[in-house]
This record gives structure tokens, C-alpha cells and sequence, in this order.
């Protein structure tokens, strides 16, 4: 039997967290007082660039590639070796299968040979705790998580407790930033491109096209993107035939930032709405945005606005550990580990794995858990 960790009166217990669900390798050693000793992320960027979007196989044999170094390397730089580690945390999925089987065996390996605790960590409750990593929130909070593969809003209840207030019925948002900038000729990921490029646009320029905005104002936290993607398709369209200018870019991009920030702020006002409804005794009222999109910093002031509004702080955390990394992988499997959530070695990586199971899914819901 693995050791499962430390009581109290010991030191603090240190996680290894391997992430590799998607497009990024990484991994970090992060200690159970909220140091991060090192974090390693590889991106595959330039792997992927050429098809303008994430090829699954293609990740995989990367993750492969690059895993055992990048261990190596969050080990070293942390100065810790295996037999100081408490637990061994990967992403156990949501994800890309087979990165994430990639991530999942050598955690396992890992475990196995050196008798730790293993530790399957959902994706999307990493990105859900990172706030307790780097601001120390207390249960319970609101979370808007902004992916490249999920669009949610939750209630974060504690430890494996969410409960979902929203999800998008259709595209996720950070895929309409990509699909978005790949209509606008600007490359993959697209999200940072198109921030770029809505920053270049003056007002007037910003105020030349109006997209639509769906499902604002309406009940409920759900969100959809695809009839805005469409309207771009068409309002591309409808320009003379060429090349697009950096006029026309700039005003589009803003336009389209200016529409998913409108939506953004209408749904997570209803999701105070409903936070408060549910915990209306709640005192220290915090609106966390975790996932990739959070790092929109014209998103983020929207979002700061409408917290304020209601009384709620919001928490954003730095832009690296927004993205991908595996520093949230370890949290999270610190978090766990103390309240003695280990797994078997036999865990099988999960394609899907939503945070509250008990969701009914969201009307007109594609394959967007
Ligand atoms: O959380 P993440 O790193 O990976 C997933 O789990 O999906 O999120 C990646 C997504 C991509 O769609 C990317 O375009 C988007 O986050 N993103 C952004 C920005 N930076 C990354 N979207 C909008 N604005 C940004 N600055
Ligand atoms: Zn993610």
C-alpha cells in the first residue's frame, strides 16, 4: 500500500501534477502551502500551427516525446526527488484520449515504482481550484470557466462539489476565438490574436459592424456561439472580394470581442443571481474566471464590472496559470490528497468527465459536457 500522506503536525506535503490533455506537456511540483517549487509547460504550438487547429494524434506522440523530460526537469528545478513527493497527479481527462492516457501512465508508472499515491485529477476541477492556489479563496465561489473545449459556470462548493449553472449549448468560447481569427486569416490560437487585434481598433472602427449576441438577456447561464460565428462568416462575406485589410480586421475583431464580452457579462450576472439565491449568507463573494479566454484582458474588465456591481471581487489568476499548465494538475491533487482522495492504479482515463454529473444537459447541446 502507497504511504497517503502526512498528518498535520508534519511538513507540508508536495505533489508532482502532469497535465497533458490537450496541446500543452507540463509538468510542476507544487507544495501544500501554495509554493509552486517549478512548472514546466512545452508548448506544441508550432506543432499544430500548419493544420490551424489541435491534431489529436499528432499531441499525443508529443506528449510521448516530451513527458519523462519535462519530469525530470520540474523535479530538478524544485529541488525535490521522487522519495519527497507526496502523491502523483495527472489530468485523468477531460481531454484529448490519447494525451491524456499519455499523462495518466506515467503517473502511474511513477506511483508504482516508488510506492506514491496516485492521483486522477479532473482538468476542469484543476482549472476550478487555481484560485485557492494563488488567492487562498475559501468554499464556496462562482467560476466561470472560459476553455478551449468548455464554457461553464459553476458554483464551487468544495472539494469534487460543483454545481453547474450553465454551459454553453454549442461552441466553446475559446473555440469561436479560434474559429473566429482562422475566418479572419490571423492564425491558431486564436483567442491572443484576436485580442490583439480588437486592441488596434479605434470606436469608430469598433462600432462598424454589430454581431449579434446570443442568448443575452435570456433566463438562465447557458451560452451559444454559433450564430455568432456565422454572422461573421457573413459579415466576411459581405466585404468586397480579397484580402481582408487590417481596417476591416481590426473592426471585426472588435466587434466580435466586444459581442462574446457583452454575453460573457450577461450570463455571469444571472450566475450571481443564482449564487446568491443559493448562498445568500455568503460573505466573502468572490467571481473567479479560470481557462484559457480569462486571459482576455478586455474580458476581464468586463467581468471585473459586473462583479463589482454585485458586491463580488473578482479573482483572476496570472495569465500562467490560466492556461494549461500542470501547477494546477498538482493543486488540485494536494487538495485531494488530504482529504485522502487517491486513486487506484487501475483508473482509465476519462474522454469526458463533467464536474457536476447531476446537470441536465444544456437544451440543444452538442458534445460540450
Ligand atoms: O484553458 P486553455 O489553455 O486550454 C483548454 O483547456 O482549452 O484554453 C485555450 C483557449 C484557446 O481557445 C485560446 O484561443 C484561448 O484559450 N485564449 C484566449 C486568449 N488566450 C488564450 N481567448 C481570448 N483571449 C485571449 N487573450
Ligand atoms: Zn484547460
Amino acid at each position: 500500500m502507497p504511504d497517503i500522506g502526512k498528518t498535520q503536525a508534519t511538513s507540508p506535503r508536495i505533489v508532482l501534477g502532469i497535465e497533458t490533455s490537450c496541446d500543452e506537456t507540463a509538468a510542476a511540483v507544487v507544495r501544500e502551502d501554495r509554493q509552486i517549487l517549478s512548472s514546466r509547460v512545452l508548448s506544441q504550438i508550432d506543432e499544430h500551427q500548419p493544420y490551424g487547429g489541435i491534431v489529436p494524434e499528432i499531441a499525443a506522440r508529443s506528449h510521448l516525446e516530451h513527458i519523462d523530460r519535462l519530469v525530470g526537469e520540474a523535479l530538478a528545478e524544485a529541488q525535490v526527488d521522487m522519495a519527497q513527493l507526496d502523491g502523483i497527479a495527472a489530468t485523468g481527462g477531460p481531454g484529448l484520449i490519447g494525451g491524456v492516457i499519455v499523462g495518466v501512465m506515467t503517473a502511474k508508472a511513477i506511483a508504482l515504482v516508488h510506492n506514491k499515491p496516485l492521483l486522477a485529477v479532473n482538468h476542469l476541477e484543476a482549472h476550478a481550484l487555481t484560485a485557492r492556489l494563488t488567492d487562498d479563496l475559501p468554499f464556496p465561489y462562482l467560476l466561470l470557466l472560459v476553455t478551449g473545449g468548455h464554457t461553464q459556470l459553476l458554483i464551487v462548493e468544495g472539494v469534487g462539489r460543483y454545481v453547474r449553472l450553465g454551459t454553453t449549448i454549442d461552441d466553446a468560447v475559446g473555440e469561436a476565438f479560434d474559429k473566429a481569427a482562422k475566418m479572419l486569416g490571423l492564425g491558431y490560437p486564436g483567442g491572443p490574436l484576436i485580442e490583439r487585434a480588437a486592441a488596434t481598433a479605434t470606436a469608430a472602427q469598433r462600432a462598424r459592424f454589430t454581431l449579434p449576441r446570443p442568448l443575452f438577456g435570456r433566463a438562465g447561464c447557458d451560452f451559444s456561439f454559433s450564430g455568432l460565428k456565422t454572422a461573421l462568416r457573413q459579415t466576411i462575406a459581405s466585404l468586397p472580394a480579397g484580402a481582408l485589410s487590417d481596417d476591416d480586421v481590426a473592426a471585426i475583431a472588435g466587434a466580435f470581442q466586444d459581442a462574446v464580452a457583452d454575453v460573457m457579462a450577461d450570463r455571469a450576472s444571472h450566475a450571481i443571481d443564482s449564487f446568491l439565491t443559493r448562498h445568500p449568507s455568503q460573505m466573502t463573494r468572490n467571481l473567479v474566471v479560470a481557462g484559457g479566454v480569462a486571459a482576455n484582458s478586455a474580458l476581464r474588465t468586463r467581468l471585473t464590472g459586473v462583479a463589482g456591481k454585485h458586491g463580488f471581487r473578482l479573482v483572476a489568476p496570472p495569465l500562467a496559470l490560466c492556461t494549461d499548465n500542470a501547477a494546477m494538475v498538482a493543486w488540485a491533487g494536494v487538495e485531494r490528497l488530504r482529504l485522502g482522495l487517491t486513486d487506484p492504479l487501475n483508473f482509465a482515463p476519462r474522454p469526458r468527465w463533467p464536474l457536476d454529473p447531476t446537470a441536465p444537459p444544456a437544451i440543444g447541446a452538442g458534445v460540450k459536457a
